[in-house]
Formats: structure tokens, C-alpha cells, sequence
């Protein structure tokens, strides 16, 4: 009866709420309208809950100017702490910040060189080449483009906190075959490839992410794209279809993630985005997922990754440690128990 009863509300709510059929349609009911989005956060208050729990809502203003039309910082002439100031305060604005041309083009053909089994073949024949390379995790040689000092600072600037590492690195090369819409999706026996995420749609509550390009990313070729502002707002995890960004006021507030081989792009678990793919035209960058809190995806074979170089573990800073911890739990002095809500906590009692 239950069952029964909450379809007859969404069927309803759908006919009332979401009448204009070529904007809404099946998956695509997400939406940046202030009633819509009231009535979301009054019905279902759990994302909005996580976020406040874990300091991602409300965003704090940015405390230096922006620019009102790109997310592109040009480091210039400031210095490290004036640049980590400017980029905090973009993705606060913008939800989305590409630092241009951060690490030199010498530095990204070095690292390629050194780590290159990660890294897809330049020599492969292009119509060999999978829409999505993933080149498997990284250990913990990688450390210090991972946990750069520059990331970190964003990050925490960001978030409020030092960041948790939410998933193992990983370098991703992306190759759209073809450019696939929201009304394509919708279509049954459409090829697209929804991992290459071209709906537009926001991640994990409290995840932020930062990736390294290992290729120049331009305006011409597949980038990401986000709805500027959009992670400031109460926002549903429900995908937008791109009829509805097009046709309406947020077509202007799109902005582009682009940027020089070297650059560092940072994007906000909770701004609209998507891939916007040209056919053929590859992305290659290495990825950095974090978190405040939750989500974190540690797998053992990650572990065995992390640890497979030549890096000591115990080597690592304590703050590295630290933003390690989820993903490579730290030794603890008593081990382990286990907790009545699930997984593992560490031994809490005095003596033995
Ligand atoms: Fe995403």
C-alpha cells in the first residue's frame, strides 16, 4: 500500500511541478527553481542535512574579488598564499576553479615519463583507443602532486577543514566517440556512455575534487562545464536535462573548465556540471577526489596499490597520514573493534 501510495504522490507531483515536457522528462526532473527546490530540501532534507552536518552549506562569500565570467585564475605574479586565497574564493563563487598552467609543462612531461605505465600510449592507433582509460592506482610515489601543498591549502580553505582523500589517484583519459544530449539518454537503446558524464548533474555532498591536466584543455575540445553558483544553493541530486539549462537564464551563468597542460582544476561536489564532449577529442588529466567526511571508497586492493612503490608509509607526514587515514587506515596502539552501527572503530578503553 505504501508503495502504492508514494508512486500516486510522485505521479502527481511530477503533473504539477514539472508540466513542461520538453524541458522535463524522464530522468530529468532536477531543476534550480527557488519553489521547486523548497518544496525538494522540505520533502527529502537528507542531502542538505549532510552538507550542513559537514560545513558545506551555507557557502561562505569569497573574501577577495572574482571575476564574475570565468573560473580561470592566472597565478601572475601572486604569491602562494594571495593565490590560495583567489582560487578558494573562485570556487566559492563559481563552484568550479582552474588554476592555468600551475605545474610546468617540463614538470607534467617529467611525471608522465616517470609513472608512464599509468598513462595511456601516445603510440596507440586512435581507433583503438577506449572512450575511457583509466590507468589503475597509483601508489604513494605520487605524493607530493596528491597532496601539494597548494591543493591542500585550497581544499581546506574550501571546505573548512583538511580534507580526507575519498578515493585511490588515478590518471583518466576520456575520448567521446560521439556527443550524446539529455533527450538522447532518454531514448531507450541509446549508445551513449553515461560514464562519461555529460548530464548535467552534482556529485557526492561533500566531495571536492582536484585534477591535474595532462593535456592543454580548450574551449573547442571536450571540457567540463559547470552552472556557475549552483553550489551555493540547496540543490536536489536529481540530473538536469540540458533542454533546461539552455532555454533558460542559466544558459549564461555556464562556464567553462579550461586551461594549459599543467593546470590544476578544482570543482565542488555540489555545483551542476558535466562533460561537454567533442568527438574525438581527448581529455587526459590525473584525478584527486576528496572529501569532508563521507563516502570514502577504501578497497584492499587500493591498499596493495598505495603500498606497492617505493615510498615508506611511515615516511609520510602526519598531516599526510591524516588526509590518508580513510583510504589507508592508520595503525592504531589496541587495533580495532568493531562497531554496533557497523565497521570498525579503534579500541577505546583504558589498560588491557
Ligand atoms: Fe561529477
Amino acid at each position: 500500500m505504501n508503495v502504492f501510495l508514494k508512486s500516486k504522490i510522485n505521479s502527481l507531483g511530477r503533473l504539477l511541478l514539472f508540466r513542461d515536457k520538453d524541458i522535463f522528462y524522464k530522468p530529468y526532473y532536477g531543476s534550480l527553481d527557488f519553489f521547486r527546490l523548497a518544496i525538494y530540501n522540505i520533502f527529502a532534507p537528507g542531502r542538505i542535512l549532510n552538507r550542513i552536518r559537514y560545513k558545506r552549506f551555507p557557502v561562505s562569500k569569497p573574501k577577495v574579488p572574482v571575476l564574475d565570467n570565468s573560473l580561470v585564475v592566472k597565478p601572475g605574479d601572486l604569491s602562494f598564499d594571495d593565490l590560495v586565497e583567489l582560487t578558494a574564493a573562485t570556487i566559492s563563487r563559481h563552484g568550479a576553479a582552474v588554476v592555468d598552467g600551475f605545474f610546468s609543462e617540463k614538470y607534467i612531461k617529467e611525471f608522465r615519463n616517470k609513472h608512464s605505465s599509468f598513462f595511456p600510449s601516445s603510440m596507440t592507433d586512435s581507433s583503438n583507443v577506449p572512450e575511457i582509460f583509466e590507468g589503475g592506482t597509483m601508489s604513494l610515489d605520487i605524493q607530493d602532486l596528491w597532496m601539494n601543498e597548494f591543493i591542500v591549502k585550497v581544499i581546506q580553505k574550501y571546505i573548512g577543514r583538511l580534507p580526507y582523500a575519498r578515493r585511490y589517484a588515478e590518471v583518466c583519459e576520456i575520448r567521446p566517440r560521439r556527443k550524446t544530449t539529455s533527450r538522447d539518454f532518454s531514448r531507450p537503446n541509446c549508445n551513449g556512455n553515461r560514464l562519461l558524464a555529460e548530464e548535467w548533474h552534482v556529485d557526492h555532498s561533500c566531495l571536492i575534487q582536484a585534477a591535474v591536466f595532462f593535456d592543454d584543455v580548450v574551449p573547442d575540445g571536450s571540457h567540463m562545464e559547470v552552472i556557475s553558483g549552483t553550489n551555493r544553493m540547496p540543490c536536489s541530486p536529481m540530473t538536469l536535462s540540458h533542454e533546461y539549462v539552455e532555454k533558460s537564464h542559466w544558459a549564461s551563468k555556464v562556464l567553462p573548465c579550461v586551461g594549459k597542460k599543467g593546470s590544476i582544476q578544482f570543482h565542488c561536489g555540489n555545483v551542476y556540471h558535466h562533460l561537454n564532449a567533442e568527438p574525438l577529442n581527448s581529455r587526459c588529466w590525473l584525478k584527486f577526489e576528496f572529501t569532508s567526511g563521507p563516502n570514502i571508497m577504501t578497497s584492499p586492493e587500493g591498499i596493495y596499490s598505495l603500498l606497492a612503490g617505493t615510498t615508506n608509509y611511515k615516511d609520510l607526514t602526519s598531516e599526510r597520514k591524516q588526509i590518508l587515514s580513510g583510504i589507508l587506515p592508520l595503525k592504531s596502539n589496541k587495533g580495532y573493534q568493531p562497531h554496533h552501527r557497523g565497521g570498525f572503530v579503534p579500541v577505546k578503553y583504558k589498560g588491557i
